[in-house]
């Protein structure tokens, strides 16, 4: 009894927020739009579906279905089963409202990812920048410049698909989807890293997301999480990514 209890203390402190992990931070869907009633509208459905009941299982799944129709999901590495379902849950249904009637659509929540199309993109590396948010250019102390590089370094070298990490005030986390190889997910996280790193200069905080990666470094007690930043979207060839205001 008392085992459960800590256990259940320590999962609610470490456990991302809820309101964390359905922060929406972008979502784009494609130009070309398929009939309504069509095979296609039935595919993307059950394809949907399928990996929204996949999600109660794993934090990462593709599905083929006829179509030809592709999707994944990705939930945050450290998510629990249920947290990582719900989210893909959430994400289905803001895909279903942003991207109505659309062949192709992605979305990026905090705690999960949802990306569906009839190009096959399962498996093929892409490192179009999508968001980028640096924090406030206030500048940074040596000794923050040195505890910042070290998460960094740390995002960068751990050789996993999710990666978290602190080094004084500064915590980092990066992550790839899981349908890339570990050498194309070092190869995504170090351009992104190396992107935070010249681009956003000595900020408190930074994210970035890529198509297939995203690296993120903030100080959880100065509120430095990068909602003021300067933000970058850029148009994608085949998805147009929108940033909505509650990021
Ligand atoms: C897709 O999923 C199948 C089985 O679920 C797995 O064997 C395959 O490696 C996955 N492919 C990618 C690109 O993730």
């Amino acid at each position: 009894m008392l085992l459960l209890l800590v256990a259940a203390i320590l999962s609610a402190m470490t456990a991302p927020s809820h309101s964390a992990v359905d922060s929406f931070v972008f979502g784009g869907c494609s130009t070309p739009k398929y009939t309504a009633g069509s095979a296609y509208e039935n595919s993307v459905n059950s394809l949907l579906t399928s990996l929204v009941n996949s999600a109660a299982f794993a934090n990462y799944n593709n599905l083929s279905v006829e179509g030809p129709l592709y999707g994944l999901f990705q939930c945050r590495g450290d998510l629990a089963n249920d947290q990582c379902s719900r989210c893909v849950a959430r994400a289905v249904t803001q895909l279903g409202t942003l991207c109505l009637d659309s062949c192709g659509g992605a979305l990026q929540l905090e705690g999960c990812f949802i990306k569906y199309d009839n190009a096959k993109f399962l498996g093929v590396e892409d490192k179009t920048m999508v968001v980028k948010k640096c924090g406030a250019s206030v500048g940074l102390t040596s000794d923050a410049l040195t505890g910042r590089d070290a998460v960094l370094a740390y995002l960068q070298a751990s050789g996993c698909t999710f990666r978290t990490t602190q080094y004084g005030d500064f915590h980092g986390v990066a992550q790839c989807t899981g349908d890339l190889s570990p050498p194309e997910c070092q190869d995504c996280l170090s351009d992104a890293i190396q992107r935070l790193k010249n681009e956003c200069g000595p900020s408190p905080s930074a994210d970035i997301y890529l198509a297939k990666c995203y690296a993120r470094y903030y100080q959880p007690a100065s509120h430095s999480h990068p909602n003021n930043g300067n933000r970058f979207l850029r148009p994608h060839p085949a998805f147009v990514y929108t940033l909505l205001l509650r990021y």
